[in-house]
């Protein structure tokens, strides 16, 4: 056996464990989980009642792109909620079992005071999970430091909501990076694009996503 051959099967081998590793591990959140199929009308989108929806959302390349306005509107006019474009994965509501969501998000520097996906509904409460950004920072609502230095970059997000156990984790490119208790079963939903905070908002609020997928346990 040569040497350049005996190197690429060790390399081979070192990798094909390396996987296996990570598989077991867990660096993959979606090791284990089977893809839910989605179409168009599994994405509603949400917006200030008063506008098209061309002038908060557009949809170029694979990539949505959501942004509001401070001083918007609601999205409905009977609301008193804060104003967002969100989009609403419909037909997928959950109450019991293993879900995920998985997107690739990006937010721009200027953007804060902005929840930028969520776990709607709880069984006290409207949501379960709140992610939001402020100054490039994400937190669970304005409280825990869920992640740093994310403006003007993309990262993959995935948010695991496991209704057995009770528990919310998040992890971003990957890496582990928050749990938390969820609020028990629900009308259960995941969102993402901008929500504006109570305060400490920005005027202008934009986040863009591509790649979302729903995943369940099986
Ligand atoms: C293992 O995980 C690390 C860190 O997430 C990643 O960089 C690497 O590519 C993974 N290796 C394999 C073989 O999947
Ligand atoms: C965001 O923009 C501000 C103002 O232009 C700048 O000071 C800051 O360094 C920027 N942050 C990042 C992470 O680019
Ligand atoms: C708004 O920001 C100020 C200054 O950082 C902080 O003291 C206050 O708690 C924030 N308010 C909310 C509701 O997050």
């Amino acid at each position: 056996m040569n040497n350049c051959f005996s190197y690429l099967l060790i390399f081979s081998v070192l990798a094909g464990s390396m996987e296996k590793f990570n598989l077991s591990c867990g660096a993959n959140p979606t090791y284990g989980f089977t893809a839910v199929p989605l179409t168009e009308a599994n994405f509603k989108l949400q917006k200030p009642y008063d506008i098209p929806l061309e002038q908060r959302y557009s949809y170029v390349n694979g990539v949505h792109k959501l942004w509001v306005y401070a001083d918007d509107k609601p999205h409905n006019p009977s609301s008193h909620t804060q104003p967002r474009t969100e989009i609403r994965m419909s037909g997928l509501d959950y109450s019991s079992g293993v879900w995920q969501f998985e997107g690739y998000g990006f937010v721009p520097n200027g953007t804060s005071g902005a929840t930028i996906a969520q776990i709607h509904g709880a069984a006290h409460g409207a949501t379960t999970l709140i992610l939001r950004i402020y100054d490039g920072e994400m937190r669970y609502y304005s409280k825990d430091l869920v992640a740093t230095d994310l403006y003007d970059k993309w990262f993959r997000l995935n948010i695991i909501h496991d209704l057995d156990k009770g528990m919310v984790t998040v992890f971003i490119d990957g890496v582990h990076k928050f749990e938390v208790k969820d609020k028990g079963p629900g009308d259960l939903y995941f969102k993402c694009g901008v929500y504006a905070a109570p305060a400490n908002i920005s005027y202008y609020m934009e986040s863009r996503w591509r790649d979302i997928k729903i995943f369940k346990k099986c």
